[in-house]
């Protein structure tokens, strides 16, 4: 087999830099990558060094080597075209048709995957003009990954940051590994929780659980992979955020339930993958509890928390949400997940064993997924990601 041909279009932006480290990788792994820069892309970076790292000729122009025909074979023998960064103006460009140099003719004739990670200032990313074109951009199939928050050009933080490129070649693999199926979820706005609550005592204690977070990030990275736009709701987790991925920070049950509630209002599907804490302390010491010697402990006194799963069952923000749970259960497995999909009112229920060793902190899983049609869909132990997939290939056709 021939190797998979990229292009890499890199538009007008100061991470245009960034853009040689994903050339990088995506030629070390393998790939023949074709880099098409825009004429204010060579700005920042210069054609030699694009020629250089990707041992491919470079031009911004549908003028040069015209007896080649450029400006239409390059988008139709690629495999995927990755424009990173992608600038407010090119995705306007590329949004509305426009094909007035070699990348937006390029954008015009590929007929493969897609992939923009946007990067430009807040204001920018913002503005209602560029979140409507991102919209069509979705909507006809593109993966558009959501930029990163943090350090922008100047001394100003905020939303618009190029995503790392290790991320971003990582949404690349995952696109091109699809193949022909595509990004079947562009369009679509999924919500996953992850991690676990923890229910604050006194300033230091809490009470909490095993869960590390890596299942619902595995769910939010494939999903963001598939073309989805990602809310994803995490809960004390120590892990790097997904590319292309808006993440919220949660603590407590209650601060997830409030977060969900609000990504929820607009989501084809919700999963709910966070290890909520079923009860919480009645009372919070706004000091630290102290011990006596002479004084037993007091009893630690519990309130109920609200059950998000079953609340945003029974009442959908919108008509066809799918909404999925999941049951860590130690014993009668499959007995006790029937009746809790049917409790919580769920579409889906990916019911797992947990144990000592089994599940919390792991890099695999093992699962029976359980639908509210009576369908029983096994996972066979393996990556955390292969039941993503599995989960969003169910979610999918429950969509159609
Ligand atoms: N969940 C939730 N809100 C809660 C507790 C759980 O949304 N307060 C969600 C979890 O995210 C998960 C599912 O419900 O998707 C199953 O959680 P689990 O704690 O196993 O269910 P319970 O109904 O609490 O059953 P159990 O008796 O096993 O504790």
């Amino acid at each position: 087999m021939s190797e998979p041909k990229v292009v890499l279009g890199v538009s007008g932006g100061i991470a245009a830099y960034k853009a040689c480290e994903l050339l990088r990788r995506l030629s070390e792994s393998g790939h023949d990558v074709r880099v098409v820069p825009t004429a204010s892309a060579l700005h920042f970076v210069g054609a030699a060094t694009w020629s250089a790292l990707s041992g491919n000729p470079v031009s911004t122009e549908v003028w040069d080597d015209v007896h080649e025909v450029p400006h239409v074979r390059i988008g139709q023998h690629a495999d995927l075209v990755v424009v990173a960064p992608a600038t407010a103006d090119t995705l306007a460009r590329a949004a509305h048709g426009l094909a007035d140099d070699l990348l937006t003719n390029t954008l015009l004739t590929a007929r493969c995957p897609v992939v923009f990670a946007p990067a430009m200032h807040t204001e920018m990313w913002e503005h209602p003009a560029t979140q409507e074109n991102v919209a069509t951009l979705r909507r006809r199939g593109a993966v558009v990954i959501e930029p990163a928050v943090g350090r922008l050009t100047g001394v100003d933080t905020g939303k618009g940051r190029l995503p790392d490129p290790a991320e971003i070649f990582e949404v690349c693999r995952r696109v091109l590994a699809r193949g022909a199926t595509g990004p079947d979820l562009a369009g679509r706005h999924v919500v996953v929780s992850a991690g676990g609550t923890r229910e604050p005592l006194d300033p230091v204690r809490f009470l909490g659980n095993r869960s590390s977070g890596k299942q619902g990030y595995a769910l939010a990275r494939t999903a963001a992979a598939r073309g989805a736009r990602v809310t994803l709701v995490a809960a004390n987790t120590a892990l790097p955020d997904p590319a292309g991925v808006d993440v919220v920070r949660v603590g407590t049950a209650v601060q997830l339930r409030e977060a969900v509630l609000k990504a929820a209002a607009d989501a084809d599907a919700v999963v709910m993958a966070a290890a909520v804490a079923d009860f919480r302390p009645a009372a919070y010491a706004t000091g630290k509890i102290k011990k006596k010697d002479d004084q037993e402990p007091e009893p630690i006194v519990l309130v109920r928390n609200p059950d998000v799963l079953a609340e945003i069952s029974a009442g959908r923000a919108r008509s066809g949400q799918v909404i999925v749970g999941f049951a860590a259960e130690t014993d009668d497995v499959l007995a006790n997940g029937r009746a809790k999909l049917a409790r919580k009112g769920c579409d889906l229920l990916v019911v797992n064993e947990v144990g000592e060793r089994k599940t919390f902190g792991a890099e695999e899983n093992e699962a029976v997924v359980l639908g509210a049609d009576g369908s029983e869909t096994p996972v066979p132990h393996g990556p955390k990601e292969a039941l993503a997939e599995t989960v969003w290939d169910l979610v999918k056709a429950r969509l159609a």
